[in-house]
């Protein structure tokens, strides 16, 4: 069923449990989702942004998505992820999009908050969630305190930024990043400013950057030629206690690249003789299914739509 972020996080935020947002760009990609979501009985959303969008074409994505959305017996929402422009959100609102991310993160705070709340203006007079950005998905790990404070989330200007913008979700930095390689050392999230940020705003809060880059997924990419060193994600311990204190909006793309690549390269590998792509992408449609069952049973979302 199709379904908003903000209907699918408010449940999420009373219950204790984060919904996960897969990264798709692509048919398998999708169904992978569609089969886990589907078999975990979890909401789900389904995210695309905006590279994918120039990549497969804004009708074609929303299509298959809409298919997707209208053919499960879940709560699944269609989301616009790290949209840059007014001109994007508008393009995937009007092919059916539920659900946008404006991410004002590189501007000032007063440019993030203008065009955030020019976004929550339009997408909440047709009926669809926003998702605003406060703080930059930077690596912090070696940066000093100064540069610290200068990414991550300032709970303070984080309480200000969902007062005047009435955004339905916001995502926050808490020393996380987009990729494979997030840590050199010990991954650390800042789990203290989660706290305060949890305790001085009232919507849910979204972790970006939180693939686990997990070991076995790794090896088995490595196995069959991928040069993946020093590949690191977060743990999921750490994920688990993100949620428990406060985030109810997941976001996982690198696991599924990974998954994808692996999988790929083992079948080549193992039968030279296949060319089939539907017996090549459809092994790497298994393994992302495989991630993504894991995530929604690490993130408490299996069984809630039951
Ligand atoms: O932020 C999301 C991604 O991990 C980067 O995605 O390569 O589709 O722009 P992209
Ligand atoms: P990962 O690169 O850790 O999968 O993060 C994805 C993300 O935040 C998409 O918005
Ligand atoms: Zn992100």
């Amino acid at each position: 069923m199709l379904a908003t972020n903000k209907e699918l996080l408010s449940v999420a935020t009373t219950e204790g449990y984060a919904v996960g947002a897969f990264n798709i760009q692509n048919l398998e990609t999708l169904l992978a989702v569609v089969e886990a979501s589907t078999e975990e009985m979890s909401p789900v959303i389904v995210a695309a942004t905006p590279s994918t969008i120039r990549y497969a074409g804004v009708e074609y994505l929303a299509g298959i998505m809409k298919t997707a959305a209208e053919s499960v017996p879940i709560p699944m929402s269609l989301h616009l992820d790290h949209g840059k422009n007014m001109e994007t959100v508008s393009k995937c609102i009007d092919a059916g999009f539920t659900s946008v991310m404006i991410d004002g993160s590189q501007l000032s705070f007063e440019g993030n908050i203008s065009l955030t709340k020019q976004v929550v203006d339009s997408a909440h007079s047709k009926g669809v969630s926003v998702e605003g950005e406060l703080g930059r998905l930077a690596g912090v790990e070696e940066a000093t305190v100064e540069e610290k404070e200068a990414v991550l989330t300032d709970p303070l200007a984080a309480e200000e930024f969902v007062k005047r913008t009435d955004v339905d979700a916001l995502a926050v930095a808490l020393g996380t990043s987009h990729g494979a390689y997030k840590f050199k050392g010990e991954p650390r999230l800042d789990f203290e400013r989660l706290k305060t940020i949890r305790r001085k705003t009232h919507i849910p809060l979204v972790l970006h950057g939180a693939s686990g880059v997990p070991s076995w997924v790794i090896e088995k990419a490595t196995k069959y030629g991928a040069e993946l060193e020093g590949a690191r994600g977060i743990p999921d311990k750490h994920v688990k206690k993100a949620v428990s204190l406060g985030i109810s909006k997941i976001n996982i793309d690198t696991d599924l690249r990974l998954a994808f690549t692996g999988s790929i390269r083992e079948l080549l590998a193992g039968s030279p003789k296949e060319f089939d792509p539907r017996k090549i992408l459809g092994s790497a449609k298994t393994a992302m299914k495989k991630v993504i069952t894991s995530k929604m049973r690490l993130f408490g979302s299996s069984a809630k739509a039951l």
